[in-house]
């Protein structure tokens, strides 16, 4: 058991003797981990921290406004504020294997992060959201060599090439403990308690090749699920985005023929995915109200001009994976 404001404490004042008076610079995602990462950080050395976000294209709706307002107005941290979709998306045009758009889309993040870094000279420092299941899993790849289903990228994976000391305050800690630290730091509960979100973002939930239109319909009608699923309470009291794990829509690039008034539609599908697990390794379908999916998909079909279906996703992981790419 831990006592957090003595534990705020102590992780602060090994902040300040670690770095001094040098500058530290933060990849911020807007995940749970680089967000606290940065919230204790910005604790500990206010205006020496000076986070860089990163605006691939691949983000949900309001996702890079919510991160500014948060980090930036509401929390009153320095941030470069990269918008970087074309480039990204530029770079995956024409590619559609999901291996082949995760290594672009790693490798472009770190292109862009280290081009945005090397402007800020000043900077002796690389802060990273590593927390300690990290820390086992690339000790465990170093070892064996890693069986891997899919190459995961995330924003931590930058190559030691920066020339820059490296800061992780929060090595030792559980993601719960990240968590409990992330609202005692003062972080919005909606935001820490997040369900995880790829690296590739929508990259790999649009199947195939990205597009920006594709982009856009798919964040639109997933904006519209998750509304739903916060807004929906089973007998419990609990809300259906706290009742499962992991939620999002998925973009099929496959039209299909609707009806709407006296005419013929001919749209594109979206699949709905939810599910249960304790570990992302294996993972259960989430049974879902009817009521509720089929709130979702009148919304999204009324609401989302350009989808004309709505389908659920009832795999179970295996032999199907959480995400469709
Ligand atoms: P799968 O689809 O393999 O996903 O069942 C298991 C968990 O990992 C997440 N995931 C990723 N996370 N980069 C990430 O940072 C990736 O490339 C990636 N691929 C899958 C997925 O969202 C789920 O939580």
């Amino acid at each position: 058991d831990w006592n957090m404001p003595d534990y705020i404490t102590e992780a602060v004042e090994k902040i300040r003797a670690q770095v001094g008076d040098e500058e530290v610079i933060l990849g911020l995602s807007g995940g749970v981990d680089s967000s606290v990462a940065a919230a204790l950080i910005h604790r500990a050395i206010g205006d020496q921290l000076i986070c860089v976000f990163v605006d691939n294209g691949l983000l949900r709706l309001n996702e890079g406004a919510q991160v500014m307002e948060t980090f930036g107005q509401n929390m009153r941290m320095k941030i470069v504020h990269v918008d970087a979709g074309d480039e990204f998306l530029k770079h995956l045009t024409g590619v559609s294997d999901p291996e082949q758009k995760r290594k672009i889309i790693g490798r472009e993040f770190v292109e862009v992060f280290q081009r945005e870094s090397a402007k800020l000279k000043s900077a002796k420092w690389l802060a990273q959201g590593t927390i300690y299941p990290d820390v086992i899993e690339s000790a465990g790849a170093k070892t064996k060599k890693a069986h891997t289903i899919k190459s995961h990228h995330n924003v931590g994976g930058l190559p030691d090439t920066m020339h820059l000391k490296l800061l992780e305050p929060l090595r030792e800690l559980f993601k719960d403990e990240v968590r409990e630290l992330g609202v005692a730091l003062g972080l919005p509960s909606d935001m820490v308690y997040r369900h995880p979100f790829p690296g590739p973002g929508l990259g790999v939930r649009i199947l195939g090749e990205v597009k920006r239109e594709y982009a856009e319909l798919l964040r639109r009608a997933d904006a519209i699920f998750i509304e739903e699923l916060r807004n929906t309470r089973d007998v419990s009291g609990k809300t259906w985005y706290e009742l499962t794990s992991q939620a999002f829509t998925v973009f099929l690039p496959v039209k299909s023929v609707g009806v709407m008034g006296d005419g013929r539609t001919y749209e594109w599908v979206v699949s709905l995915r939810a599910v249960v697990t304790s570990d992302f390794m294996t993972a259960h379908w989430a049974h879902l109200p009817y009521e509720l999916l089929g709130k979702v998909s009148n919304r999204i079909i009324n609401e989302v001009r350009g989808i004309n279906r709505v389908v659920y996703d009832i795999s179970g992981k295996p032999p199907a994976t959480i995400e469709w790419e």
